[in-house]
């Protein structure tokens, strides 16, 4: 049986059968098999684990509207079949075919943005998918959308300025006569379905809901994956791959999100920036933690069902998610079954999901009305990294001023996300005063019981719990929006 991927490597089309190909598995990531070809050195490896942003390269595909979307990621994180049907650009091919560079990167020679160079064409791909995407960012958006390239001796001013200057272009310029081409390119290619056995590897790529159940059916030790920004760690890092891997990442119903009447229920496949976008005006605490997830490149591949899945106890996007009630939708060949998250994560990086099952989609029901709801992520640095303690908090308050229900959930204080239920009760029927909110935050210190490591102290972890508390109650006291 063929195991074939077919996708657009800059104007080529390509197609890889990694049955007759004793030199790729399926396991490789894109980088790899980019640096193997002899033309696409361009794409760097840093520190292969998705933090520096050297194997920044640009992936387009058709979006609802029928226009092609351009996403940067880190290649070095991602499997080579999740590219099927996808156009991969990179930096190779910026150059025009008359030889005239792209204002992208004339833009870096004017303002000198590039030193020793190794850094610049991962910067180049980030700031050329933000050219195509948002041609007028804002300095904010700029700013975010740099935060995943490091660069150690150029310095980031002259790169703001190459970004600003080649964003500032408009019209004519910015139009690739190619696009049209590309889009019928890409939407020729058949959706592929197929399963993989290598010497030590299985690799299943469904292209429906039902193929996946059946597959994971079949052989429950398959590790499902979405975006793979934590499992192709565990292979290329750790060297600890998984039996088999259940690439859910080429079925639509999985990227798709659906209303109900008091819900959104949020495919468990949608990348974190999908997600942030579709929160932004009804789970707002949701959106601003996404904003702190990982860099640009991280949340275009990393997805809500990913980051249920690992159940890391600094996993950003479980406290917002406890604090708005969701719920994870789980499927299997026997039926559905929706639980709420609060009972899903069971331990450190332990869920309750059983064997043949997958997480499905994320039920997120909408906040009553006048909810107050916050998400906090205290790290070592601001961008790109680690909670050391991370929370959100929700308060619903009586007509009279008092507190009726309370949910305060905490990340990094303990092996897993969990609520402090005895704080939480220290709140019902009190005020939203400052001591109530202080005696809510002695009571942490009964509530957990954090461990010190490299990212912080128990003491420093106790003291930030307590901290965020009254964060909360400041930016949530009356005469302060809900
Ligand atoms: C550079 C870098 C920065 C990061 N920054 C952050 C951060 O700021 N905050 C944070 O919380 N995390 C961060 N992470 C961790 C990771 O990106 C997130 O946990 C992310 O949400 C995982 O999503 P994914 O789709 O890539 O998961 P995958 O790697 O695809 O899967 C992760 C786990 O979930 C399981 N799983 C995935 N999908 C399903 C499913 N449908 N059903 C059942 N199980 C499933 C997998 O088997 C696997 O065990 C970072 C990672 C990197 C490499
Ligand atoms: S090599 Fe550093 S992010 Fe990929
Ligand atoms: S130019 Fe040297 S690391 Fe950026």
């Amino acid at each position: 049986m063929p195991s074939t991927i077919s996708f657009l490597l800059g104007r080529k089309p390509v197609t890889i059968d990694f049955c007759g190909s004793a030199a790729w598995s399926p396991a490789w990531t894109l980088l790899q098999y980019l640096r193997s070809l002899p033309d696409r050195k361009g794409t760097k490896e840093g520190c292969g684990q998705g933090d520096c942003g050297a194997c920044t390269v640009v992936l387009a595909e058709p979006d609802r509207e029928g226009r092609l979307k351009y996403s940067a990621v880190n290649s070095c994180l991602l499997f080579l079949p999740m590219v099927h049907g996808r156009q991969v650009l990179t930096v190779e091919d910026l150059k025009f075919p008359d030889g005239s560079l792209h204002p992208v990167q004339q833009a870096m020679i004017d303002h000198y943005g590039s030193q020793c160079g190794f850094c610049t064409p991962g910067v180049v791909m980030t700031l050329f998918a933000l050219f195509k995407q948002k041609p007028h960012a804002s300095a904010a958006e700029i700013r975010s959308a740099l935060a995943g390239n490091l660069c150690r001796c150029t310095g980031y001013q002259p790169i703001f300025r190459a970004a600003q200057q080649c964003l500032a272009l408009s019209g004519p310029e910015r139009e690739s006569s190619e696009e049209g081409s590309t889009l019928a390119e890409l939407n020729s290619i058949p959706p592929a379905e197929w399963e993989w056995t290598g010497k030590s590897e299985i690799y299943c790529r469904p292209k429906s809901l039902e193929q996946a159940l059946e597959m994971i059916g079949r052989n429950p030790t398959l590790s499902p994956v979405h975006g793979a920004t934590d499992l192709s760690l565990q292979v290329h890092l750790k060297h600890n791959p998984p039996p088999g891997i259940l690439d859910l990442s080429a079925i639509p119903e999985l990227r798709a999100s659906r209303q109900e009447k008091e819900e959104l229920i949020l495919g468990s496949g949608m990348s974190l920036s999908d997600v942030a976008g579709h929160v932004r005006r009804t789970h707002p605490a949701l959106e601003e933690m996404l904003q702190r997830f990982g860099s640009a490149q991280i949340r275009n591949v990393a997805t809500l069902g990913g980051n249920v899945g690992t159940a890391s106890p600094i996993g950003d996007a479980l406290p917002a998610l406890m604090a708005y009630g969701a719920a994870v939708e789980l499927k299997s060949l026997a039926g559905s079954r929706t639980v709420p998250l609060s009972d899903f994560i069971l331990g450190y990086r332990r869920t309750g999901i059983a064997p043949g099952e997958i997480i499905a989609a994320v039920r997120l029901p909408f906040p009553p009305p006048g909810a107050r709801i916050r998400a906090y992520k205290v790290s070592r640095r601001h961008d790109v990294d680690i909670s050391t303690v991370n929370g959100a908090f929700r308060l619903q308050l009586d007509s009279d001023g008092r507190i009726r229900e309370a949910r305060l959930v905490f990340g990094g204080m303990s092996p897993f996300t969990r609520r402090a239920a005895g704080a939480e009760q220290a709140l019902l029927g009190k005020e939203w005063s400052r001591a109530a909110a202080e005696e809510a935050a002695a009571r942490l210190q009964e509530d957990f019981q954090p461990i010190s490591d490299v990212r912080g102290s128990a003491g420093f972890r106790r003291q930030v719990a307590a901290n965020l508390l009254l964060k909360f109650w400041s930016d949530t006291r009356s005469g302060q929006a809900p």
